[in-house]
């Protein structure tokens, strides 16, 4: 009987021994997990280096601003192929230009107006022709502007909106007198500037166009003195009775 014990776990063994015969790999696993371990290093390596942030900067976005200044200074050609007194323009040459400008556009904006509201038909009429003779002479101004290079203004100004403003609040008898005494100050203003341009003016075009238009002024400031102040025809004292 116990023989029988001492062979069969002599035959248990043998067969423990055969079945863990390829389980003594110790040494084998701490290797395997180094080997493993290295390899995905290098792996990882070797994707990272892709050399897609050197292709990305390409500076598009700086290309694009260099490109619009440089058109914008050549925006003067218009249709002048001799701009000989383009930038020898004095100040004060610009400045009646820029000023003549305003006003003119201002002369049209409130004759406009004038022509709507207005109680009298001579005021009505008044406004009219304000529209009719300054209409043609800011486009003459413009084209002269842009042969000189100078840039206008599309507004009227605050001063010149100031008044319009204070006109569009009022109707009758009250808007007239006011638009007319306005129309006076505006055209004593106007015949000034535009006397002393043909006059002291250096540029000869422009110092021209002031002696052309300075007539129709004279003659609207006259007009505008008769309408507010019936009695005084010839350019008497400035008007101060009311009524
Ligand atoms: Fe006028």
């Amino acid at each position: 009987m116990s023989n029988f014990k001492i062979f069969s776990s002599g035959v248990v063994a043998i067969a423990l021994s055969l079945a863990t015969g390829c389980t003594p790999t110790t040494p084998y696993d701490q290797i395997t997990s180094e080997v493993p371990s290295a390899v995905p290093v290098q792996g990882t390596e070797s994707p990272s280096p892709t050399a897609s942030p050197t292709g990305s900067p390409t500076p598009s976005p700086t290309g694009s601003p260099t490109a619009s200044p440089t058109a914008s200074p050549t925006a003067s050609p218009t249709g002048s192929p001799t701009p000989s007194g383009q930038n020898n323009l004095s100040s004060s040459d610009r400045q009646f230009m820029i000023q003549a400008a305003q006003d003119g556009l201002a002369e049209v904006q409130l004759g406009q107006l004038a022509s709507q509201r207005a109680a009298s038909n001579a005021v009505k009429k008044f406004g009219e022709l304000m529209v009719q003779h300054h209409t043609p002479v800011n486009n003459q101004l413009k084209q002269l502007a842009a042969q000189k290079g100078v840039t206008l203004p599309t507004s009227i100004g605050t001063t010149n909106q100031q008044i319009r403003e204070r006109l569009l609040k009022l109707s009758g008898a009250t808007f007239d007198r006011e638009y007319m005494n306005q129309m006076v100050k505006e055209h004593e203003k106007d015949v000034f500037a535009f006397q002393t341009e043909a006059q002291d003016g250096q540029d000869p075009d422009v110092k021209a166009f002031a002696a052309q238009v300075l007539p129709t002024l004279q003659e609207h400031l006259q007009q505008a003195r008769s309408i507010v102040n019936p009695g005084s025809s010839t350019s008497s004292p400035t008007p101060t009775s009311t009524p």
